[in-house]
């Protein structure tokens, strides 16, 4: 057996299986990575766009990065990997996706009851009366305002500095907890508390494999590392299940 069947053949006999998804999977639809030559953070400052206190400070220019964003992730599709882990569900008795990704690729894709763990680039949260407000579809102003209240609106994702949505964070370590095997995607891995994901697998005895185009800090302690694109080889292990 090759490693792409081994791979399948754990996955099969797993039962339950929780996946981990980061920006490496949406690689292939054009959507840029964080990390790394190219990345969204390589001549960006994330603690400028990317937390509470660029936002206080300058909303405009926060705004501009994530209206900049949401116009990228609604032009582009779904790639094989996405429709590959879709495709998962359908075959594996249990699957739960759990993302770190805002673009909704994967939901667009077909998979359904995604777990976003930093939230995502549709929904948008009053800063005023803090209600949510699904805006995809629309191209919205260098300043959006509340509907009802009139405040300022806000990406409805997860800065730096802030917490996880608590039900999420909760669903994703039940999810973990529960599968004897964790499948960890196109992730860095070195944003917490997702990353930390894998040791709450691996200390409950639960097998982890890595699939990733570069070797990441987990590599050396996951059962099986397969290095790759996520388009390549998920619809490979699609068809082996
Ligand atoms: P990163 O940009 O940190 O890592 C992307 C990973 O995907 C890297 O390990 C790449 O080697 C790998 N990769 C790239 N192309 C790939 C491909 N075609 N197939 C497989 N792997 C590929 O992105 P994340 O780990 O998702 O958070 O980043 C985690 C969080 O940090 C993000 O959710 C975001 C970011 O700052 C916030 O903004 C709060």
């Amino acid at each position: 057996m090759n490693d792409l069947e081994t791979v399948a053949s754990l996955l099969a006999k797993a039962g339950r299986v929780t996946v981990l998804t980061g920006a490496g999977v949406s690689a292939e639809s054009g959507i840029p990575t964080f990390r790394g030559l190219g990345g969204l953070w390589n001549g960006r400052d994330p603690m400028s766009l990317a937390t509470p206190q660029a936002f206080a400070a300058n909303p405009e220019l926060v705004w501009e990065f994530y209206n900049w964003r949401r116009e990228l992730v609604t032009q582009a599709e779904p790639n094989p990997g996405h429709r590959a882990l879709a495709e998962f569900s359908r075959r594996l008795t249990s699957l739960t996706l759990v993302t770190q990704n805002v673009d909704r690729l994967h939901q667009r894709a077909g998979s359904r009851d995604v777990i976003e763990l930093h939230g995502n680039l549709f929904e948008v949260r009053c800063t005023g009366c803090s209600r949510t407000f699904d805006r995809s579809g629309e191209t919205l102003p260098p300043l959006p305002r509340c509907h009802d209240c009139g405040q300022l609106l806000r990406p409805g994702v997860v800065w730096f500095g802030e917490s996880l949505p608590p039900a999420m964070w909760e669903a994703a370590e039940t999810a973990v907890r529960r599968a004897p095997l964790l499948l960890v995607i196109g992730t860095s891995a070195v944003v917490y508390p997702a990353a930390g994901l894998v040791g709450t697998a691996q200390n409950g005895g639960g097998a982890v494999i890595e699939i990733n185009l570069e070797p990441t800090p987990i590599s050396a302690t996951v059962d099986i590392a397969l290095q790759g694109k996520a388009a390549e080889i998920l619809p490979i292990l699609a068809d082996l299940l």
